[in-house]
């Protein structure tokens, strides 16, 4: 076989393969199978030097002339094959966009958190600030400063956690009216939700519970200015036929201290055998009073000038009665099935 034949054998080898290659990746193996740096073809181009004139020119001609025949055919091949990989690739990545979105679940508040958000609403709405403290607190913010002196009985009733150097969970949230009147002068208008903690675990008492206190220190403050805003507060959570009455308390901090109790929003005390109120007419709500005149030298205010009221709620024990929960435990277990009745 002469070389001129070798060639277009070749050719024809290599235009055959193009015709049936049927990707991009293919066609490339081809260029390199026939005219690559190894190929037999490019072998030939190479040894031309070594052949007798006449047979050069023809060699020379033909060995071009069949490559160029071999790149425009694997040109055009891999034109076609390209534009077709291409079609196969958006027809597979395609989106349907007016597909309807996979739903991602909601989550949701908390029962307390429900009652805390809507009492502290109602407040920011007076023009209260929200203040908060921290929960490892010292023996002297949670007990001292608060008219609670080392050794007074008073402690005891706690069930406080130490830890320690002087330091404990917070029993109350009570400490935060300290800081805030050592951080500013009258007049003060806070609420301070936050997490507290005692010793306590039964069907009404968790280690760790809420509470949120609330603190007014201005000139001419007086119980009834107490009254009337808590009275508003109970309202705005518990609905508009709300009605509070105070009773005599006890708390160190406030003189004098009340205990204030909400007519049963559930039969407004015409039940005798109401579940929520146990035909009580009434359910206890919070303590509060006056805040008592040695707190306020205590933070460096002065008394004849300032007076002031205070207040504290559990607010758990608010979603309780609120949502019909018989026990409090529930609240902290974490067991989604009750959670996600709220
Ligand atoms: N700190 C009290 C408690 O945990 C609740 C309380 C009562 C707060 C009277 C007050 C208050 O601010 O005036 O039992």
């Amino acid at each position: 076989m002469t070389v001129s034949e070798r060639i277009e054998q070749l050719k024809t080898e290599a235009l055959s393969a193009v015709a049936t290659g049927v990707s991009t990746a293919d066609l490339e193996d081809i260029r390199v199978r026939f005219l690559g740096r190894s190929a037999e073809l490019t072998e030939i181009k190479k040894s031309i030097g070594t052949l007798s004139p006449e047979e050069r020119k023809e060699v020379g001609r033909s060995s071009n002339l069949a490559s160029r025949e071999i790149e425009a055919a694997l040109g055009a091949r891999t034109e076609e094959v390209a534009a077709r990989e291409q079609e196969e690739r958006l027809r597979a990545e395609a989106v349907d966009v007016t597909l309807p979105g996979v739903p991602s679940q909601r989550g949701h508040l908390h029962p307390s958190q429900i009652v805390i958000d809507d009492v502290v609403d109602f407040f920011v709405g007076l023009g209260y600030r929200v203040a908060e403290g921290p929960e490892v607190e010292t023996d002297y913010y949670n007990f001292t400063a608060l008219n609670i002196p080392e050794h007074h009985p008073a402690r005891g009733e706690h069930d406080t956690f130490f830890l320690d150097e002087g330091l404990v969970l917070r029993t109350h949230t009570s400490p935060v009216q300290i800081r805030t009147m050592l951080s500013q002068e009258p007049p003060v208008f806070v609420v301070c939700p936050g997490r507290t903690y005692r010793n306590d675990n039964d069907p009404t008492h968790t280690p760790m519970f809420h509470q949120i206190e609330g603190l007014a220190v201005d000139r001419g403050l007086t119980l009834a200015h107490l009254k009337g805003t808590l009275a508003a507060m109970a309202r705005h959570v518990f609905g508009e036929d709300a009605e509070v009455r105070l009773r005599p308390g006890y708390f160190q901090f406030t003189e004098p201290s009340v205990e204030l109790d909400i007519s049963c929003f559930v039969c407004g005390g015409t039940d005798p055998n109401c579940k929520v109120c146990k035909g009580a007419g009434w359910l206890e709500m919070l303590g509060a009073g006056m805040v008592d005149p040695s707190v306020l030298e205590e933070v460096g205010y002065d008394p004849e000038e300032y007076t002031g009221f205070a207040f504290g709620m559990g607010p758990d024990r608010m979603a309780m009665v609120k949502y019909g929960v018989p026990d409090l435990r529930l609240f902290f277990e974490g067991d989604l099935r009750f959670l996600r009745q709220f």
